[in-house]
C-alpha cells in the first residue's frame, strides 16, 4: 500500500526556528495525526535547505564554516519538533551525500536529454530570495518580498528550459482543480504562466557552498533547483533505479505543504522539473498564509519574532498548537498577539472545554461512584454530536483546520448548555436513574471530543481519554480527588 505522503518546506538554516516555520510543520504534524487515526499509513518529511550564499554569508558572520553552522541550526530545529511533539518520519538535509549525489546525477540526466544547456545570464539578484526578477517585478527598485536592494549579475549559468512545460502545466492546471490550493491562490499562479515562461538559470558560478555540477565543478547547482529535488530523493528517488520498492510506496506526494511566498517555485518549477524527470506529479501544492505579530511583519531588526518554545513553556503545548490553527483560517494570513491568544484560552479552552471535562468527570465520581456503564442507547445528544463527526473530518481532509475546530467547538457549547438544562446536581436528589443516563451520555460524548481534538491536541486527548476511561474498578484515591483542571484560567497580570 502506498503511504500517504506530506511534507513541509526545507527551512533555511541562517534563522532559528519561529512560530511561521512552527506553523507549517504543525499543520503537517495535524494531518498525519489524522490519517493516522484512520488507519492511514503516513510518511513525514521535514529537513533543512543548508546551500547558498546566503547561508555563506550568514556562516561567515559567525565565524563557522557552513557546515558547522548548519550543524548547530539543525539541531535548534529538531529541538523545536521535539518540544511540539511533531512527529516525523524523515529529516532531510540539503547536504546529506545520498541527496547531493543524487541532485548531481539527476542535473547530469537533464543535461542529456537537452532539458538544461549551458548559457549566458544578466539578471537582478535578490541574495535573500536566491532568486532573480524582471525590472517589472521589483518594487521601487526593491525586491517585492524583502524590500532590499537588489544586484545585477552576469553570469556564465546554465538554464533549465522551463519554457518547454508551459503548455503542459497549463493543461495540468486545468485538469486537476485540486493541484493548486486553496483554490483563490491558484488564479495568479496560472496567470504568471499563461504570460509565458521564460528558461531559468539553474547554476551559479559565484557561489561556492553548493552542489557542484558534476562534468563542471565551477558551476554550484541552484538552491532551490538542489532544495526541491528532496522531495524526491527523501523518498528514496533513484535517478538509476526510478521503479524501486521504497518509492513507489512513498511517491506521488499527496500533498507539500508550504507558505505562500514560495508557491511559484512548487506549481511552476517544481513540476516542471518532474516533468523532465517523466516523475508523476504531487496530488496538491497548499499554500497557507503569513503570520504577522500586532500587525508587522516579523523580523530580527523590530525584535518580534514570536519562539513557540516560550509560549509552550508558560501555557502548554496543546494550547499553542489549537489557537493557531483555530484563529485563522488555514490559507489566510493571520496576526499573533498574545491578548488574542489569551483571550481564547480563556474563552475556549479553560470555560469552554475544560469546564466541561472537569464538571462532568467531576460529578461521575461524585454521583457514581466513578463507575461507568456501557454505551448508551437511544441517547439524542450522542446521536446530534455522531453526525457532526463526518464534517468535521470532512474539512480535516480539506485542510480546514479552523473550520474543523469551529465544530467541535459548537459540539462543546451544546455539551455545557446541556449539563445548565439538566441541571444533574437536582437530579440527583430527584432522579438518579436519570442521572446516571445522563452522565453517561456525558461521558461517552466527551470520548468524541477526545477523538475529535486528538490531532490538534494529542497530550489533552490523552488525558482526557484517561480520565475518561473509568470502569469497574474503583480506585479511592481518585474518587476524593477533583480532576486537576485541563487548562488553568490564565490571570489577567500574567505575560
Ligand atoms: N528554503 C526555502 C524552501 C525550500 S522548499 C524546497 C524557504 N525556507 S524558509 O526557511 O524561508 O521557510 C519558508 C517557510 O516557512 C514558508 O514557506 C512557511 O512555510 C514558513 N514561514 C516562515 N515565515 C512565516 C510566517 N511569518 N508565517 C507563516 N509561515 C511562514 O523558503
Amino acid at each position: 500500500m502506498k503511504k500517504y505522503y506530506i511534507t513541509t518546506p526545507l527551512y533555511y538554516v541562517n534563522y532559528k526556528p519561529h512560530i511561521g516555520h512552527a506553523y507549517t510543520t504543525l499543520a503537517a504534524d495535524i494531518l498525519k495525526r489524522h490519517k493516522k487515526a484512520q488507519d492511514i499509513d503516513v510518511y513525514l518529511q521535514t529537513g533543512t535547505d543548508e546551500h547558498g550564499i546566503n547561508i555563506q554569508r550568514t556562516a561567515e558572520e559567525h565565524n563557522k564554516d557552513p557546515k558547522q553552522w548548519a550543524d548547530e541550526i539543525v539541531e535548534e530545529f529538531k529541538n523545536m519538533w521535539k518540544v511540539l511533539h511533531i512527529d516525523y518520519d524523515f529529516f532531510i538535509r540539503t547536504t546529506d551525500e545520498f541527496h547531493e549525489k543524487q541532485v548531481q546525477l539527476i542535473f547530469e540526466r537533464l543535461i542529456n536529454t537537452g532539458d538544461i544547456y549551458k548559457g549566458n545570464y544578466e539578471g537582478l539578484y535578490c541574495s535573500s530570495c536566491e532568486n532573480f526578477y524582471d525590472e517589472g517585478e521589483l518594487v521601487e527598485g526593491m525586491c517585492p518580498i524583502h524590500k532590499k536592494q537588489v544586484e545585477k549579475v552576469v553570469e556564465e549559468t546554465y538554464f533549465f528550459k522551463l519554457s518547454k512545460y508551459q503548455d503542459r502545466l497549463l493543461e495540468h492546471y486545468r485538469k486537476n482543480p485540486e493541484f493548486l490550493s486553496p483554490s483563490y491562490r491558484a488564479n495568479e499562479i496560472i496567470r504568471f504562466v499563461e504570460m509565458g515562461l521564460k528558461d531559468i538559470s539553474v547554476s551559479r558560478t559565484k557561489v561556492k557552498w553548493g552542489i557542484k555540477v558534476l562534468r563542471d565543478p565551477s558551476h554550484t547547482i541552484y538552491v532551490w533547483f538542489d532544495a526541491l529535488l528532496n522531495y524526491i530523493t527523501g523518498a528514496g528517488y533513484d535517478i538509476n533505479n526510478p521503479d524501486n520498492e521504497k518509492f513507489k510506496s512513498i511517491w506521488p506526494c499527496d500533498v507539500h505543504l508550504i507558505g505562500k511566498e514560495i508557491f511559484r517555485f512548487h506549481a511552476v518549477i517544481w513540476p516542471a522539473i518532474l516533468m523532465a524527470l517523466n516523475v508523476e506529479l504531487p496530488q496538491k501544492v497548499y499554500a497557507h498564509g503569513w503570520w504577522t505579530v500586532n500587525g508587522e511583519k516579523m523580523s530580527k531588526s523590530r525584535g518580534n519574532i514570536i519562539n513557540p518554545v516560550e509560549i509552550v513553556n508558560n501555557y502548554g503545548l496543546d494550547a499553542f498548537r489549537y489557537f493557531i490553527f483555530r484563529e485563522v483560517p488555514f490559507g489566510q494570513d493571520g496576526d499573533f498577539s498574545i491578548e488574542m491568544f489569551k483571550t481564547r484560552y480563556n474563552s475556549d479552552l479553560a470555560n469552554g472545554l475544560g469546564n466541561l471535562f472537569s464538571r462532568t468527570v467531576n460529578m461521575v465520581r461524585k454521583y457514581l461512584n466513578n463507575v461507568m456503564p456501557e454505551k448508551p442507547e437511544n441517547s439524542k445528544i450522542f446521536t446530534e454530536l455522531l453526525l457532526m463527526q463526518d464534517e468535521i473530518y470532512q474539512k480535516m481532509d480539506e485542510l480546514q483546520f479552523s473550520y474543523a475546530l469551529d465544530i467541535i467547538w459548537k459540539a462543546i457549547a451544546i455539551l455545557n448548555k446541556e449539563i445548565d438544562i439538566q441541571k444533574p446536581w437536582e437530579l440527583a436528589k430527584k432522579d438518579p436513574e436519570r442521572l446516571k443516563k445522563f452522565l453517561n451520555e456525558m461521558v461517552w460524548c466527551l470520548r468524541l471530543i477526545a477523538r475529535w481534538i486528538y490531532p490538534f491536541m494529542p497530550d489533552t486527548s490523552a488525558r482526557m481519554n484517561m480520565y475518561l476511561a473509568i470502569g469497574e474498578a474503583q480506585d479511592k484515591t481518585v474518587e476524593a480527588s477533583r480532576v486537576v483542571p485541563l487548562f488553568p484560567k490564565i490571570e489577567n497580570n500574567k505575560n
